[in-house]
């Protein structure tokens, strides 16, 4: 069993220590998208409003502890949090005070100094290198802030690292309390959805595309148990198109994932649905000639780009018939607009339906989806691309979450 934020009793006074994914895309120090901070807002505002001292910590970006002190300094400063604070305190409408330390007298003084109802967010948890390490003594001090730990980082449930998992278990063994946040608890109940299948929901349809079969082999095995049909577009769909004997051009392909994608197709006995056409090009960027394929072979010197029309209709008649999607991985290179043609048209195909459970895995399909203007048209659109994919392989496992079990 684990506990929601609702089974916590009195917290007031009480230091509550919140990971979250405030890992958000930036620009220089803008930040992008703040919907990673919003879908946080319900569990920071309820702990606030039961007075208790909420302590926030999350990662930002990459940091590689390896390389030379310049480089880890430049990509330190990068990823400060101090833009994400600002940007928290206008939506809390509140001070959130920024604690440029990940441990030390600086940020205990700023802990012991909290009142009820105050809110701090700390520096970014990667600056230390025993972050991604689950480093034992960095996960004790990190428990040595809290009373109370909540987990609502759906986005890095996927990492045990110190902050993720070394610190709950930690407070765990002390008798303290341990429990997910609304983020989490909404994101595990839809995801479980997609893992637990019901008969209700079959015809239930999984849409994947992206660049690499290799990064996705776990998940369409697990798909491929569970789903009644997976579409495949974008560029990994050119690997299980050679593997299948088409011409794919210039288009990326993973030869080494060729026996797999054979396989795999064989095995599913015509489960899985490739593009019939392409739209291509005679370059990535820059390009000068674009057309459409008649069928699924790809001219020599051109690689694709999107799905083609053909496939396009073959897809949305598929989806019309689900009564459950799991769509991770664009169709296409939707970052350029000759391109979106093929992304856009899942959004509308999905847009179009009743009594559908719709959710979208998180990563670049939900950004094409925001991007698009079709975020309510989802059931579910989750806050983590690579947590959501490891929940759907690992039969709805993910460590930062079941380390929370009590
Ligand atoms: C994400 O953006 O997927 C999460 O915040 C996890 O980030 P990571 O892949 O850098 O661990």
């Amino acid at each position: 069993m684990i506990k929601t934020i609702e089974d916590l009793k009195d917290l007031k006074g009480k230091r509550v220590l919140v990971r979250v994914d405030f890992n958000v895309p930036l620009a220089g120090h803008e930040i992008r998208d703040d919907n990673r901070i919003v879908q946080a807002l319900p569990t920071i505002k309820y702990l606030l409003d039961k007075g208790a001292r909420v302590i926030l910590f999350s990662h930002l970006g990459k940091i590689k502890h390896k390389e030379t002190a310049d480089v880890i300094e430049a990509q330190k400063a990068k990823n400060n949090m101090r833009p994400i604070a600002k940007r928290l305190a206008t939506l809390l409408n509140q001070d959130v005070e920024f604690v440029d330390a990940t441990r030390g007298e600086k940020l205990s003084e700023a802990v012991a100094n909290l009142k009820d109802g105050n809110v701090l967010l700390m520096q970014n948890t990667r600056y230390e290198k025993g972050e991604e390490k689950n480093d034992p003594e960095l996960s004790s001090i990190w428990a040595s802030l809290a009373d109370v730990y909540v987990m609502d980082a759906f986005g890095s449930a996927h990492r045990a690292h110190a902050s993720t998992y070394g610190v709950p278990e930690i407070l765990k063994k002390e008798g303290k309390e341990v429990a997910m946040g609304y983020l989490v608890e909404k994101e595990v109940k839809n995801l479980n959805r997609c893992v637990f299948v019901k008969d209700e929901d079959r015809p239930y349809i999984a849409i994947l595309g992206g660049l690499k079969v290799s990064d996705k082999i776990k998940v369409i095995e697990s798909l491929l148990n569970k789903c009644d049909k997976i579409l495949i577009g974008g560029a990994m769909a050119y690997t299980f198109l050679k593997a299948l004997g088409k011409e794919v051009g210039t288009s990326p392909c993973e030869l080494d994932q060729l026996d797999y994608a054979r396989n795999c197709y064989e095995k599913a006995h015509g489960r899985i649905v490739l593009p019939l056409d392409s739209v291509v090009t005679n370059e990535f960027e820059n390009w000068t000639e674009k057309l459409v394929t008649p069928d699924n072979n790809i001219p020599d010197g051109f690689e694709g780009m999107d799905i083609g029309p053909k496939t396009i209709v073959k897809f949305a008649d598929e989806i019309a018939h689900a009564k459950m999607i799991f769509w991770n991985g664009p169709m296409g290179v939707f970052e350029q607009t000759d391109f979106q043609h093929g992304t856009r048209a899942i959004c509308d195909a999905v847009a179009k339906l009743k009594n559908c459970f719709s959710v979208c895995g998180g990563g670049d399909s939900a950004a094409a989806i925001k991007q698009f203007g079709y975020s309510d048209k989802f059931s579910h659109v989750s806050t983590g691309g690579g947590a959501s994919l490891e929940m759907i392989e690992n039969n709805g496992k993910l460590p930062g979450i079941t380390i929370l079990e009590g």
